[in-house]
């Protein structure tokens, strides 16, 4: 039987990566489409190397309608994952406007080459969404159901897409659709090839521990230790990229098989402090990392977690992975990657 293809939008970039070699070594044939707008080639020397083939790539720009609507001809995907936007909660309230144009117009031209692509059964469509549509929650663990407030440009794009992608399902019930919000994704493939690769000063804390620990930068700053948690420093739900891949791809089987869509939590369920962080990747590369405490950053949350349990009974998908092998991943590519693909 011939492998079923599987579009990936934005699968050169960090966690398109890593689900593309999950996807494989699931039996499934991903194909590629990215600009490496935020992504850099060598990831498919990597790629081929991980699994054996080289990977199938279709260079350009998703917000292209006619040229996606060509490739998804070409390729026929039984699923399309649309990991492909711009990611930072900063860089967007200060460039509105080109968040909406990369995150909302990309994700419409996306549907509107699907619509155009196929007769009668699209394909199954998972899209990356964030734990940040939730803001500030009044409850943690924070459920599905929780009150959406999203807080930065960033994340009103990623709620108006799922709306958007939503009611496009609800005029036409042969679309599925499985919306993913992310927690917060980190670590690397164990072997060490493929990782996070941000371009200058890192916005997240794990590259940035990882960079001080390789001697990159002098040390971490610490946004705050007086919120009310159980050290003053910041809570959130690390999960690990290779989980996070496995949700994808357990999502993908979920809508293959026949489920018309939903929207998960891809979270651990257990929230973990900077400190905490600090502390085990000090563990994990062998020496203490350091850091000062410096004011808070405004915008940031005291504390939360997901409640993943909806994930685990619509896809039998839980994380297994926790904060030693999260560090440990992360300090293996850094250190052996000490400035990312470029060498
Ligand atoms: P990333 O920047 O590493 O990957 C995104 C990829 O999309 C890059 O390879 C980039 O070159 C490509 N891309 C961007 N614009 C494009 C365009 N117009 N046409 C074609 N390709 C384009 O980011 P990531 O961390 O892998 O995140 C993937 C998705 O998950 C994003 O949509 C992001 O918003 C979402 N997400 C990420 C996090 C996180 O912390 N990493 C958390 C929640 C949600
Ligand atoms: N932090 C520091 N120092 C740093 C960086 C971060 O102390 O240099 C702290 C933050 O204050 C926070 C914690 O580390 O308490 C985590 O911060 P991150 O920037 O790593 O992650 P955020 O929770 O702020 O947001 C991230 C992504 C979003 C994504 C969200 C999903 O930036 O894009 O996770 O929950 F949507």
């Amino acid at each position: 039987m011939p492998q079923q293809s599987i579009l990936l939008t934005g699968g050169a970039g960090y966690i398109g990566s890593h689900t593309f070699v999950a996807l494989r070594e699931a039996g499934l044939e991903p194909v590629i489409l990215d600009n490496f707008a935020n992504s850099h080639p060598a990831v498919l020397d990597r790629l081929h190397k991980l699994t054996g083939k080289p990977p199938l790539l279709e260079k350009g720009d998703v917000l292209d309608t006619p040229w996606v609507e060509s490739v998804l001809k070409r390729h026929a995907p039984a699923g399309v994952v649309h990991f492909a936007g711009l990611k930072a909660v900063g860089e967007s309230v200060a460039q509105p406007l080109r968040y909406y144009r990369q995150n909302v117009a990309g994700a419409l031209s996306l549907a509107e080459a699907i619509q155009n692509a196929s007769n009668g059964t699209p394909p199954a469509l998972v899209f990356s969404s964030t734990a940040t549509v939730y803001g500030d929650p009044d409850n943690v663990p924070v459920r599905e159901d929780a009150p959406l407030r999203p807080s930065s440009p960033y994340a009103q794009t990623k709620l108006d897409v799922e709306n958007m992608l939503l009611a496009a399902q609800v005029a036409q019930p042969a679309w599925r659709v499985g919306i993913l919000r992310y927690f917060n994704p980190v670590g690397a493939h164990p072997s060490g090839l493929i990782g996070e690769d941000p371009s200058g000063i890192p916005n997240n804390l794990m590259p940035f521990v990882s960079q001080v620990a390789v001697g990159l930068r002098p040390h971490l700053s610490v946004f705050g230790n007086d919120y009310p948690t159980r050290d003053g420093t910041g809570v959130r739900d690390y999960i690990h990229v290779q989980d996070l891949a496995l949700g994808h791809v357990a999502a993908l089987k979920a809508l293959l098989g026949g489920n018309q869509g939903f929207t998960l939590n891809l979270g651990s369920g257990r929230g973990s402090s900077v400190l905490e962080i600090v502390d085990a990747f000090g563990k994990a590369c062998g020496k203490p990392v350091p850091y000062q405490v410096v004011a808070r950053r405004p915008g940031d949350v005291a504390e939360y977690y997901a409640d993943p349990s909806k994930a685990n009974e619509v896809l039998g998908w839980q994380t297994r992975l926790g904060i030693e092998e999260m560090c440990a991943d992360s300090w293996r590519w850094q250190s052996r990657n000490p400035r990312g693909y470029a060498g």
